[in-house]
């Protein structure tokens, strides 16, 4: 049976106080994420395979624009997935069809706002004749939106973080991120 000492310190939220009831499940659903178990296979195909419970937590779900009032190559910032370093972003009507665009014409995309290479802002160099973001002013390393974000020029060597959006009726949902933010180890963590 366990004890209520094992039960506290079991719990995870790290207080160690006596009859703190709050695990981290239930920690990350108030404090904005949302966590789920799904089972992963292991060693799929092969004679060991087994499945395994693994704990995931999803990016939030946060509206940044709205569909009808995005003006091509007018860009708008927000931040995301959260509001810590790095995590400034923009959204663009690019006006031609782009990897990852969504609306009506596949156009419109989201990046993070940091350089890959060495933290450079790219805030305010959107090109709208190449669709790209920079030069960056550090090294000058530029980015094309209609490819996810690669590398076009310049010293960086990995392509821009782009935001996963998602359209319901006339809101845009940044929804996820694909790619790792200059500065982080985990997105999720500022
Ligand atoms: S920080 Fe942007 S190119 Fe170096």
């Amino acid at each position: 049976m366990t004890s209520q000492t094992e039960a506290d310190s079991a719990c995870g939220c790290g207080s160690n106080k006596k009859g703190c009831t709050v695990n981290r499940r239930q920690f990350l659903f108030a404090s904005g994420a949302a966590t789920f178990t799904v089972m992963v296979t292991m060693n799929a195909g092969s004679a060991g395979a087994k499945q395994v419970p693994a704990l995931v937590t999803s990016y939030p779900r946060k509206l940044v624009a709205k569909l009808s009032q995005l003006e091509q190559d007018k860009p708008v910032s927000f931040e995301y997935p959260d509001e810590g370093d790095y995590a400034a972003s923009m959204i663009v009507k690019l006006g031609e069809e782009a990897g990852g665009g969504v609306g009506p014409d596949k156009d419109i995309v989201s990046f993070n706002l940091t350089c890959t290479h060495q933290g450079g802002s790219l805030e305010d160099t959107y090109v709208a004749s190449d669709k790209a973001l920079g030069p960056c002013p550090l090294h000058l390393s530029t980015y094309d939106l209609t490819r996810h974000g690669i590398l076009i020029s310049g010293q960086a060597y990995q392509s821009l973080p782009q935001v996963l959006l998602e359209i319901d009726g006339d809101d845009v949902f940044a929804v996820g991120m694909f790619g790792l933010i200059y500065g982080r180890q985990d997105n999720l963590k500022a």
